[in-house]
């Protein structure tokens, strides 16, 4: 299963008045692949989006799913078409009148599914989204994370093959839009899904994409694997993946580990000793620390072997450092 845009073009209005929103835009998505477009407000994102769920009818090019190009179909073929792309996005495109479960059901009331088929769906649904128990509640009764959570059981409710979140995250804090990321790479693993991930914020690419493709001025200026990108030095985009604050990619079978100054005796040289006694490279990833009356505070994420990440933690807690979170595997390819 693969979702491919090819030389996809959408100018809006006509003769002196027509401007190309996106030009010639051309990436696949195999399933269980998630291919993240980055770029600035204006770039032509959400264009993109509606122009690969068909809400939007590209001025040239097409979009394949399955081998089959959608674009070339007509009204009753492209409705069919349309159940193979769910969309999720920016919150609130919630109905305010219906509850949680009467949302998800909406597509299924549209396909004309049964009462009974509609209801147990949706119960399997909410379930899996971990809002089981918030069926009944209104979109204003939910937090921002969960009513994102409502938009993807709703997107997923046709059993698509292609998922697309257009800029799902906006306006989440961290924790929630830690917790929708979690549940997308859950869910394209569990459902084989091809996951176009729409958005502006590049720390969440970094948690999240496998491959990205920088949309600027209507134009998909570079494209590849994260971590090649990311290691590019050539490379614009490579280069605000790896810009201070941000989360950064480490080479394979590797974790980042963020440590927090948690004493003032821990020695300057620390890396190097924990290094030699564990045996193993300590690879610096990023660091904010400064010096405070001469004592060093601060947070650093290193990148250490998988396998010693335990061992890691608990060295560097007798230095007087405080491993702040388990080690993250989110930001690298640990082969299994
Ligand atoms: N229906 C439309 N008619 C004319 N211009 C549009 C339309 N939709 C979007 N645009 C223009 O396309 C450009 C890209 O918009 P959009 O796709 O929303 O970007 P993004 O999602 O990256 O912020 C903007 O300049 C916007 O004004
Ligand atoms: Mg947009």
């Amino acid at each position: 299963m693969t979702i491919t845009i090819r030389n996809l073009t959408k100018t809006f209005g006509e003769k002196d008045t027509a401007s190309t929103v996106l030009d010639d835009v051309s990436f696949s998505v195999e399933s269980g692949e998630i291919f993240a477009v980055v770029g600035p407000s204006g770039a032509g994102k959400s264009t993109l989006a509606r122009c690969i769920n068909l809400l939007e009818q590209p001025t040239s090019g097409e979009v394949i799913v399955n081998g089959d190009s959608l674009t070339q179909l007509t009204s009753d073929g492209l409705r069919q078409a349309r159940r193979r792309i769910g969309t999720v996005f920016q919150s609130s495109s919630l109905l305010s009148r219906r509850t949680a479960a009467a949302n998800v059901a909406l597509p299924l009331e549209y396909l004309g599914a049964t009462k009974a088929a509609t209801k147990a769906r949706v119960a399997e649904l909410l379930e899996r989204v971990g809002l089981g128990d918030k069926a009944d509640l209104y979109p204003h009764q939910l937090s921002g994370g969960q009513r994102q959570r409502v938009g993807i059981a709703r997107a997923l409710a046709l059993k698509p093959s292609v998922l697309l979140s257009d800029e799902a995250t906006s306006g989440l804090d961290h924790a929630a839009t830690d917790s929708y990321l979690s549940l997308l790479a859950e869910l394209r693993t569990e459902l084989d899904l091809a996951v176009v991930f729409i958005t502006h914020e590049m720390e969440t690419i970094v948690k999240i994409a496998d491959r990205v493709g920088r949309l600027d001025h209507g134009t998909l200026i570079e494209q590849g694997d994260l971590v090649d990108i990311a290691l590019d030095a050539q490379s614009a985009l490579g280069a605000q993946l790896r810009s201070p604050g941000r989360a950064t990619v480490a080479a394979q079978n590797t974790v980042a580990v963020s440590v927090t100054y948690a004493s003032p005796v821990v020695p300057a040289d620390w890396i190097s000793r924990l290094s030699a006694e564990l045996s193993t490279p300590i690879a610096i990833l990023g660091a904010n620390v400064k010096s405070v009356n001469g004592v060093a505070v601060g947070d650093i994420t290193v990148g250490v072997a998988a396998d010693r990440a335990a061992d890691f933690a608990r060295s560097a807690k007798s230095l007087g450092l405080e491993p702040q979170s388990e080690p993250s595997t989110t930001l690298t390819k640990v082969s299994a």
